[in-house]
């Protein structure tokens, strides 16, 4: 989903007092680039599952690594103990490839509701060596439904898909959406808002 490239690379330069570049990174002076620039490592380091959600997502994107500036791409590791989530989230700038290396996950998202009227449900048990993929800007989430440690390596159509968690997002933004809009907008009382918002918002 990002536009072309106007040149073979531009290894991204991080250094805020450079200022800001909307599009993306400034780029590193191609005679200062070398084949490290290229070179991401650790991708088979597994990512600690010991939190409440059971599961650990890493982004190796244009932040992380920034020789992807300006090329359009993104991956990702998530590991999940055995009943971890990936919680329902969302990627406002790309769809998205996940391929199960290890386990058994339960993995869907949900469409808009422009074409029948209805946020209709796409999901799937997926095995080791399954793809499944979420378009994008859909909501989608993994359960490991597995007695085993899982493993999945995701691919994005973006230098920086973004993340938008969905509960964490709706109950715990920054500073908070008021009481009064979440619960006419979500049909319930403001007791059930703010037992949702202690779990998602704190101030730090
Ligand atoms: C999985 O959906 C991920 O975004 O890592
Ligand atoms: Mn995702």
């Amino acid at each position: 989903a990002d536009p072309g490239p106007l040149q073979d690379f531009c290894v991204g330069v991080t250094d805020p007092s450079l200022g800001v570049f909307v599009n993306g990174f400034f780029c590193k002076n191609p005679k200062d680039v070398t084949p490290n620039d290229f070179l991401y490592k650790g991708f088979n380091t597994v990512g600690d599952t010991n939190n409440p959600l059971g599961a650990k997502v890493v982004q190796v994107n244009s932040t992380t690594f920034p020789a992807l500036n300006t090329l359009g791409v993104a991956m990702g590791r998530v590991d999940y103990a055995p009943g971890g989530v990936n919680p329902p989230h969302l990627h406002p700038r790309a769809s998205e490839m996940l391929a199960v290396i290890e386990g058994t996950l339960y993995a869907g998202f949900v469409s808009s509701n422009l074409q029948s009227g209805v946020n209709r449900l796409y999901a799937k048990v997926l095995n080791k060596g399954d793809i499944f993929v979420f378009p994008q800007g859909l909501i989608h989430f993994q359960l490991n439904i597995g007695s085993t440690p899982a493993v999945a390596n995701v691919a994005f159509g973006s230098q920086t898909p973004g993340l938008i968690t969905v509960a964490n997002a709706v109950f715990g933004s920054m500073p908070p959406i008021s009481d009064d809009v979440l619960a006419k907008g979500f049909q319930v009382d403001e007791k059930v808002i703010e037992a949702l918002r202690s779990q998602f918002w704190s101030d730090g």
